[in-house]
């Protein structure tokens, strides 16, 4: 399946590396205009180097909590391109291993104003002007640990993680006769710098341990946002797809 998503306009938080670059990264070589956005303001560098084409990237700093910022930038977009959004991808978030025990309540806030409000937000500004336009695709980020649970990335992010699933499918049940979409993407055991920086012997007992005998790559995880935004899987909505080599079959 060839999918060209030329003549898309596409924003991905927290794209300043890991999975939201590639994200972006794969919707560019799509042929989208991506603005990448996050927190830190390494986004702009991140973004020219995304420029080899064929599609296009412009960085901008977002936090994701603030919503009047997600209205700018979205603006921006819009401006840079001539038209409403096309595609949103909500991928930014905190993880933070603390224990159950010793976490704070105000960690907790934090942890849930980002990787659940901030998700909120960006659904909402972006499923505003979608339903306008009549057109458009939401993609937001979970994780094996919010389906199943998990403390690797501490109780509050899991249970961020499983907001995630219920938040996408109220926005999904919204949006659905308005040619919106709105999916998760569940990743789980990709290489990153945390495995990169692991001894062998470490990494291939991890991935013994993985149906599929390895890691995922960040890559995957990309070309599972392509087809979701793509016009291809307009009759896929609500939906968890799963990228984790087999640890979760449902
Ligand atoms: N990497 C994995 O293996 C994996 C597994 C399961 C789920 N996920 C999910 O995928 C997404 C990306 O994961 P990652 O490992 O690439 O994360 P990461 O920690 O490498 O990157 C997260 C990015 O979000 C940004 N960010 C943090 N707070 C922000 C805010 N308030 N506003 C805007 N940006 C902010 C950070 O600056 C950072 O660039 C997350 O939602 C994560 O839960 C990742």
């Amino acid at each position: 399946m060839n999918i060209d998503l030329s003549g898309r306009s596409a924003l991905v938080t927290g794209a300043a590396q890991g999975l939201g670059l590639a994200m972006a990264k794969a919707l560019t070589e799509a042929g989208a205009t991506v603005m990448l956005t996050d927190v830190s303001d390494t986004v702009g560098a991140a973004a020219t180097d995304l420029n080899a084409g064929p599609g296009r990237a412009i960085g901008r700093t977002l936090d994701v909590q603030d919503e009047a910022a997600w209205e700018d930038a979205l603006d921006g977009l819009e401006a840079e391109t001539g038209k409403p959004v096309g595609i949103v991808i909500n991928n930014a978030a905190l993880t933070l291993a603390s224990s159950i025990w010793d976490l704070s309540l105000d960690e907790w806030d934090r942890v849930m104003a980002v990787n659940l409000k901030g998700y909120f937000i960006g659904c909402r500004c972006a499923g505003r002007r979608m339903r306008q336009a009549g057109w458009g695709r939401i993609i937001n980020l979970s994780s094996l640990a919010g389906q199943r649970g998990g403390l690797v990335g501490g109780v509050h992010y899991s249970a961020s993680k499983g907001g995630i699933l219920a938040l996408s499918k109220c926005f999904a049940l919204e949006l659905a006769g308005d040619g919106v979409t709105v999916n998760i993407i569940s990743p789980a055991a990709i290489e990153g710098p945390m495995s990169r920086s692991m001894p062998q012997d470490k990494v291939a007992a991890l991935a013994s341990g993985i149906p599929v005998k390895r890691l995922g790559s960040d890559a995957e995880v990309g070309m599972a946002a392509v087809y979701l935004a793509s016009d291809q899987a307009a009759f896929v909505t609500g939906s968890t797809l799963d990228v984790n080599g087999g640890l979760l079959m449902r």
